[in-house]
């Protein structure tokens, strides 16, 4: 379409404008003071943990990335390796110094371990029209687990108010909250892009693949799921809220992937997934 701005160029000045608005979070601006830690800890030292993990794994995440999709668009490579990987990881080292601060253990990212199932698919990425596929999973996994970033960190900055706790809600909390829409809106704009570009068995073939591989952020394993369990119970995310949660980490993956299924409220393996997480959560409580 003449005049018409691509998908390409939207993506370039968004990435572009996130490089020099949101520089990396030096640990100098950082005001690691804490009035009660012992509260503190009580109430948010595992969501610290949880947190700080899933933001130090981002550096086994660009190997996933880079071993599911062999041949990426440029653009691709300029986000996560140039903005997005050295903007995550000072959200975990910030995370992680402050839980130490209050007497806890660091957290133990899995910095490395790659599956079998991601060879398998980085192997069949080499056929182009598969790589599609690949890459439309990269996005719809970026979106649910930047707009989960987004809303959890919402959630723990209103606790932090709360608590009285201003030096950290301030400096610490508020300033990663700022960075974690840009890049759900980077992959939202992708996920748009290339939905409309690949052929409807590429789309049988996402909505397949995502039905059986979806889980929460950070959530590889039952301990993980229990630890989001119990993180959404510490940021307030039950009940109604939990719903509410599920639906809007997944409000434009439905309106791409199940248009068709009119009604629908939210994809049933997103609910399937915070589900269980809960369960496990409350199982291991119980001992
Ligand atoms: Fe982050
Ligand atoms: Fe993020």
């Amino acid at each position: 379409m003449p005049g018409a701005v691509s998908t390409n160029e939207r993506l370039v000045a968004h990435v572009d404008r996130l490089a020099v608005e949101h520089p990396p979070i030096d640990l100098s601006s950082v005001d690691f003071t804490v009035r009660r830690p012992e509260v503190f800890a009580e109430r948010y030292g595992h969501v610290l943990d949880y947190m700080a993990r899933v933001e130090l794994e981002v550096d086994r995440n660009v190997l996933e990335i880079a071993t599911m999709l062999p041949d990426p668009p440029p653009i691709d490579v300029h986000f996560y390796r140039d903005v997005w990987q050295p903007q995550e990881i000072q959200h975990g080292l910030i995370l992680d110094k402050l839980q130490v601060e209050l007497g806890r253990p660091p957290a133990q990212p899995d910095r490395d371990s790659m599956g079998l199932k991601l060879k398998v698919l980085g192997a069949l990425s080499h056929l182009g029209a598969f790589q599609d596929v690949c890459r439309m999973l990269y996005y719809l996994t970026g979106m649910s687990t930047e707009r989960s970033a987004v809303l959890a960190y919402n959630l723990l900055h209103d606790g932090v108010v709360e608590m009285g706790e201003t030096a950290i809600s301030e400096t610490v909390i508020a300033p990663i909250k700022r960075q974690e829409p840009g890049h759900y809106a980077f992959y939202q704009l992708s996920a748009r892009g290339l939905w409309d570009e690949i052929a409807p068995w590429q789309r049988w073939l996402v909505r397949r693949m995502r039905s059986i591989s979806f889980s929460p952020v950070g959530a590889n394993n039952d301990e993980q799921k229990a630890d989001f369990g119990d993180l959404m119970q510490s940021i307030g995310v039950t009940g109604d809220r939990a719903a509410d949660f599920a639906a809007q980490i997944s409000r434009v993956e439905k309106e791409l992937l199940w248009a068709r299924d009119a009604g629908l409220v939210v994809p049933p393996y997103v609910v399937a997934a915070f589900r269980e997480a809960v369960e496990l959560a409350e199982a291991r409580r119980a001992g």
